[in-house]
């Protein structure tokens, strides 16, 4: 299967860690120029180091998604330094919890925190699926892969998340299918993964207890990895999955099952 990633321009959004940073480093491997943008410089930097220590094509770029204009700029500034985008990946995502890892109650979520989260995972995955999508309209080509979770499809099954990020994910495949329905005739696809529970530094700040209950839910009886959704999101965003779109696939390990 030719995957045809070579020398494509790909931006992944909270690329500087953890799911972000698979991300990146496995579009690299597949030839791609990889745009890291992350809102802690410090980790974007460090990831593209990783992938230039492989010889292969990365730049960091500074983003806060939440910021509208930070995010426009992201998407622009890559279109003016390398011709194009091909490929937007959305997976900055934040789910606060309290200091022992347990998610708020519904009804203690102010709604600061919880404009804070749609503002990250909502808004920053709209704007810049906005800006690219406007740029890929012109070329008649592109994809775009979202990050949802399995607590946007199941929030009633143990998850150590709040309500503000399961409706955020939720948000997030039906925006995934909207678009996908007003572009698939401009020969752009838009697609989303819905990760179980997967080892990195956001799901190390969840408690034991929280955890442990996720993991005897997932059949496969482990955790996924990072890389275990990075090789989803390059099948998606590849000509391998030409005929997906609109698609949120489970990454879960036999959690839920739809
Ligand atoms: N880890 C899991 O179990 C799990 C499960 C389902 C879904 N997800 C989703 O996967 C994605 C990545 O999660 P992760 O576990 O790798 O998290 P992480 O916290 O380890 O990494 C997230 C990255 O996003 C960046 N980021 C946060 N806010 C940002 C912003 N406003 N602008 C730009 N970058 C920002 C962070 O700096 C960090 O580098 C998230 O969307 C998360 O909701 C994770």
């Amino acid at each position: 299967m030719d995957l045809n990633l070579k020398d494509k321009v790909v931006v992944v959004t909270g690329g500087g860690r953890g799911i972000g940073e698979a991300i990146c480093l496995a579009f690299a491997k597949e030839g791609a120029n990889v745009v890291v943008s992350n809102r802690s410089f410090e980790n974007a930097v460090s990831a593209t180091d990783k992938i230039h220590a492989l010889g292969l094509k990365a730049t960091p770029i500074q983003t806060d998604v939440s910021r509208p204009e930070e995010a426009r700029k992201l998407i622009g500034e890559t279109i003016k330094e390398f011709g194009a985008i091909d490929v937007l990946v959305n997976n900055a995502g934040i789910s606060p919890k309290n200091q022992n890892g347990e998610p708020a109650m519904t009804w203690e979520i102010g709604l600061d925190e919880w404009n804070q989260v749609m503002g990250v995972n909502l808004n920053g995955t709209l704007i810049c699926s906005q800006e690219a999508i406007k740029y890929m309209l012109t070329r008649k080509k592109g994809a775009i892969v979202n990050v949802s979770s399995v607590a946007g499809k199941a929030p009633y099954e143990p998850m150590a998340t709040g309500a503000h990020y399961d409706a955020s994910k939720a948000a997030i495949i039906n925006l995934t299918q909207r678009l996908a329905s007003e572009v698939a005739e401009f020969g752009i696809r838009v697609n989303a993964v819905a990760p179980g529970r997967i080892a990195t530094p956001l799901s190390k700040l969840a408690s034991p207890k929280w955890n442990n209950a996720m993991l005897e839910r997932t059949l496969m009886g482990r955790f996924g990895t990072p890389d275990e959704i990075a090789s989803a999101v390059v099948f998606l965003a590849s000509d391998g999955a030409s005929f997906i779109t609109g698609e949120t696939l489970n990454v879960n390990g036999g959690w839920i099952m739809d």
